[in-house]
């Protein structure tokens, strides 16, 4: 039975797996092994982990895989990628492998404007504000100097911050919109201490001006926050290639190949259905890149969707396209990454990510991610427009059904084999491992 606790996050690991093991499992040892059984016999380690959220009781694995192959800009990059999904890196290091052929990815940042808000309600003149306002944002940015001036040194900062009148929205409401530059760190801490003391300022230089009557210097904040909308934190990537040369089997002639992907393109373009699943394929490869370099998939993936319905209705994050007889497959998506800061300096594997990547900036990683996007789109749409993709998929998944049935090494050899050459469904396999245990 659940009951509640008080006080929790003050007891020990092992107190808390007590209490977990003991309120909700009739198997308490066999839950406690469970947990135990993932953790790290280096301390330190352990205790890393321990500390980067608030109740830890184990560490929750995810596997670490990587897609070599990948050309951009006429480097060569071997991805990592930290996801679950079981045909997602086999579907990487493809499409990899197809346009190391064809010239490779093509890369550029567009843009790396991050964006920040301070919401507070006034209700007064509008004019009075807005002078207010001219007034107060020398103060503003010279009262986060202390928080800005290393991020200044280094060629960053605040770039502006404008008034913005909502009051047709929401009665009183106002903004401070504040576009900032955080270089190779994702800005967040960056940002909200910056928008904490602009509203601070606001506040108490509201309270001393003289212009207002009493009533408006009573301007009241109700929050300051960054925005993980980042239209103006934009990458592109892209592939090309003579359409003839997109063939690489017998099964389909590029033309074809070509003709039907650019089809399935323009249906994400305008059907938001199909969209929301073309986007997600993208996102596979995304997020598994952003998860390897600790990065925050929730931020990306927020402002990712936003940016898909960006023109009021949701959208394709690809788009394709066949002139004189050139192929190219392109996206344009907003990335707000860190290659300093967060988890980038603790985790000793995004440490390892990092470096497998060339040590990148935070733009190079901006196209490394952009490009895990459209390698994954390419992959998906590719499999969908030709053999359909439960064909790789149940052969990527056949090894999850093995493990579940507990296949030994000699098992997996065997059925692995079969399975080549037959179809792969969840029966079909229990059913082979059936046999073939009988049969021993
Ligand atoms: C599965 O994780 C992703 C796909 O559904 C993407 C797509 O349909 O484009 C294959």
């Amino acid at each position: 039975m659940s009951k509640t606790i008080s006080g929790f996050s003050k007891l020990s690991k092992s107190n808390k797996i007590d209490w977990i093991v003991n309120t909700y499992f009739s198997n308490t040892e066999e839950a406690k092994r469970i947990l135990k059984q993932y953790w790290n016999n280096n301390e330190k380690l352990q205790q890393l982990h321990d500390e980067f959220i608030e109740n830890t009781v184990t560490n929750y694995y995810l596997p670490l895989g990587v897609a070599p192959n990948f050309l951009i800009n006429d480097t060569l990059y071997t991805i990592p990628m930290a996801i679950e999904e079981s045909s997602v890196v086999a579907a990487a290091s493809k499409a990899a492998n197809f346009w190391l052929d064809r010239g490779g990815f093509k890369t550029k940042v567009i843009s790396t404007t991050k964006i920040g808000q301070v919401h507070f309600m006034y209700h007064g003149d509008f004019k009075k504000l807005q002078s207010f306002f001219n007034y107060v944002k020398p103060i503003l940015i010279k009262d986060a100097k202390p928080i800005t001036k290393n991020m200044e040194a280094r060629g960053g900062g605040i770039i502006d911050i404008e008034l913005r009148d909502k009051t047709e929205d929401i009665n009183g409401y106002y903004q401070l919109h504040a576009s900032f530059e955080t270089l190779d760190a994702m800005g967040a801490n960056f940002i909200n201490s910056c928008l904490e003391q602009f509203a601070k300022t606001f506040k108490n230089e509201g309270l001393l001006f003289e212009g207002f009557s009493e009533e408006e210097k009573q301007i009241q904040i109700v929050m300051s926050i960054l925005s993980n909308y980042v239209p103006d934190c934009l990458v592109r990537a892209e592939v090309s290639c003579k359409v003839e040369d997109l063939s690489d089997n017998d099964l389909i002639s590029g033309e074809d190949f070509a003709t039907k992907f650019v089809q399935a393109v323009n249906i994400a373009e305008i059907e938001p259905y199909r969209a929301v699943t073309h986007n997600k394929g993208i996102m596979n490869g995304i997020d598994a890149v952003i998860l390897a370099t600790g990065n925050d998939f929730r931020a990306v993936e927020a402002g990712v969707h936003a940016y898909a319905s960006r023109h009021g209705k949701y959208s394709s994050l690809t788009h394709a396209k066949i002139v004189d007889g050139i192929f190219t497959f392109w996206t344009e998506i907003p990335l707000a990454l860190g290659t300093v800061g967060g988890l980038t300096n603790l985790h000793p594997l995004v440490k390892l990510a990092l470096e497998l990547l060339h040590k990148p900036s935070a733009k190079e990683l901006m196209q490394i991610v952009a490009v895990a996007g459209l390698a994954q789109n390419f992959a998906a749409l590719r499999s969908l427009t030709t053999t359909g993709i439960q064909q790789g998929h149940m052969k990527m998944h056949l090894m999850n059904i093995l493990n579940q049935f507990e296949a030994n090494e000699k098992e997996k050899e065997i059925l692995t084999e079969h399975f080549k050459t037959n179809t792969v469904t969840h029966s079909a396999v229990v059913e082979a491992i059936k046999e073939l245990r009988v049969k021993n």
